[in-house]
């Protein structure tokens, strides 16, 4: 192993100070999501969505990954709001369709709680017949919103076709997340 130059003595301590023995407590995350076999098993209004979304991914921008993702969101007024991934010959200047739709309510509707989020991603090279788990930035944002309003949003997830994964909240596929409350003195 590659000891840093440090004396064993040292790389000792450290171990020590690390070691399982003086662990308190074990702290679990959980993560539920209900799996469905198909969208024709789902509430109406939660298809209605993932349709919107993958409309959605038909007008993405992706001419570099050619992978189209499409998100949805329904807002408590009813209204739904869509967004899909933006990319940039600059990669990382671009967006994911996620965090494209969640900017998007708050830029258009900013008083206004997000109840539910369909994404979807679809693409011309392969079939896509898993949901799509969102990354952790766009993860990141969404928990942001579900705490700003402190109400649920509901995240439907589906590939071309297939599965449908159905996530009550936010909160369980990104728990132990960074939140406001760390940047303020207890
Ligand atoms: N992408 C999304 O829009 N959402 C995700 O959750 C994962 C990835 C986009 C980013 C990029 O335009 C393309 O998919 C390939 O990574």
């Amino acid at each position: 192993m590659f000891n840093f130059g440090l004396p064993i003595e040292t790389l000792d301590f450290f171990h020590s100070a690390i070691s399982k023995k003086d662990m308190v407590k074990k702290i679990q995350l959980r993560a539920e999501i209900d799996e469905y076999n198909d969208v024709s098993e789902l509430d109406v209004m939660d298809a209605r969505l993932l349709e919107a979304a993958s409309r959605a991914a038909d007008t993405a921008y992706a001419p570099y990954s050619r992978f189209n993702v499409g998100a949805a969101a329904l807002l408590e007024n009813g209204v739904i709001v869509i967004g899909n991934n933006q990319e940039n010959v600059a990669y990382p200047s671009g967006l994911c369709a996620e965090r494209v739709v969640m900017f998007s309510v708050g830029a258009h509707h900013p008083d206004v709680p997000v109840k539910a989020l369909a994404i979807t991603a679809k693409s011309e090279e392969f079939e896509i017949d898993e949901p799509l788990a969102p990354c952790g930035a766009c993860r990141q944002v969404m928990v942001e919103t579900e705490k700003k309003y402190g109400q649920h949003i509901k995240i439907i997830l589906r590939g071309q076709r297939g599965k449908v994964h159905v996530i009550s909240s936010v909160n369980d596929i990104l728990p132990f997340s960074f939140s406001s409350d760390k940047l303020k003195d207890k």
